[in-house]
């Protein structure tokens, strides 16, 4: 344990199935891979390692299937530093899926089974009330269902627990839900499904901002790929470049991102500084295969930050 706030993340657990090849197969196409491997993955457990890894004290809310798979991937989780007592393992299930391609260019695209992950009810979000109230920030993501990420949004809103939404996947979201978050941190996608902006520049990501500000979201930080993000706080928006490295592989790069934000945020870093150190652990993880696998540890972010000029 340190000094620095507690965080609880919300979210799903996925087995990620991931398929290198020199490019995406057309449709009717089949090609053979150069490389192939399961490893664990999920938006919400590869953010909790993230915090983890990069020093958080974290509590993990999410499910998996009564699976080997399952049993292995809590196991895991706890020796990232991650609080696994509410990770439920849902009798009958099996744990969640991703079917993930990764092409040349480190691109991906990706297909989920939702598996376990739709067993995340209100209920078992309720029975966690204590945890989210006791917490200074709570990190949710999409791939959880709505009506829960909103239930456990209104535990945290009525303990001033912090709300953090990282709304991936991209998909609309009700205004209920949008007031009730502090932080939010869409990539250009999502940005453009909840603002109907279409963010090309600064510029959009300025106006895009703004749409979210009035919603009644403090602070908007749109991740821009390799340009780094567009962070704004009540309406005052700067770009933070982000690190340039040889990407060879971009999954859970945002994810790692988000993580590594919630980290040095609750250690008490200014925004530019705690996003300085996520685009640092998020920079180490593209130039890695896999989505955990790929998670920087603190003392290697640290190294990798001290080397920067
Ligand atoms: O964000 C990357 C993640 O998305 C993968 O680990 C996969 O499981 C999907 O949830």
């Amino acid at each position: 344990m340190n000094n620095a706030g507690t965080l609880v993340v919300l979210g799903s657990i996925n087995a990620d199935h991931i398929l290198n090849l020199d490019a995406f197969p057309r449709p009717g196409e089949t090609l053979t891979g150069m490389h192939y491997q399961v490893a664990f993955g999920g938006k919400g457990a590869n953010q909790a390692v993230a915090a983890g890894r990069s020093g958080a004290n974290i509590s993990f809310i999410a499910c998996t299937g009564d699976d080997d798979i399952g049993e292995r991937i809590r196991k895991q989780l706890t020796s990232d530093n991650i609080d696994v007592a509410p990770v439920s393992a849902i009798a009958g299930e099996s744990t969640g899926v991703a079917l993930i391609f990764v092409n040349g260019e480190g691109e991906n695209v990706i297909g989920i089974h939702a598996g376990a992950n739709a067993a995340l009810s209100v209920e078992l979000v309720a029975a966690q009330e204590k945890r989210i109230a006791d917490a200074d920030a709570l990190l949710m993501q999409l791939e959880s269902p709505l009506e829960s990420v909103l239930a456990a949004a209104k535990i945290a809103r009525q303990h001033d627990t912090k709300v953090v939404l990282n709304p991936a996947p991209a998909r609309e979201l009700p205004d209920e839900l949008l007031a009730l978050v502090d932080i939010i941190t869409p990539n250009e996608t999502e940005a453009e499904k909840l603002t109907g902006v279409k963010v090309e520049n600064d510029e959009d990501a300025a106006i895009a901002a703004q749409v979210l500000h009035d919603k009644g979201i403090e602070t908007v930080i749109i991740t821009l790929g390799s340009r780094g993000v567009w962070a704004s706080e009540q309406g005052k928006g700067q770009r933070v470049p982000g690190f340039k490295v040889q990407a060879i592989d971009t999954i859970a790069a945002g994810d790692t991102f988000n993580g590594a934000l919630m980290t040095a945020l609750l250690e008490g870093e200014a925004l530019p500084k705690a996003i300085r150190f996520a685009h640092a652990a998020a920079a180490i993880a593209v130039t890695r295969k896999g989505a955990q696998p790929s998670v920087p540890w603190r003392k290697e972010i640290d190294e990798f930050l001290s080397q920067q000029g």
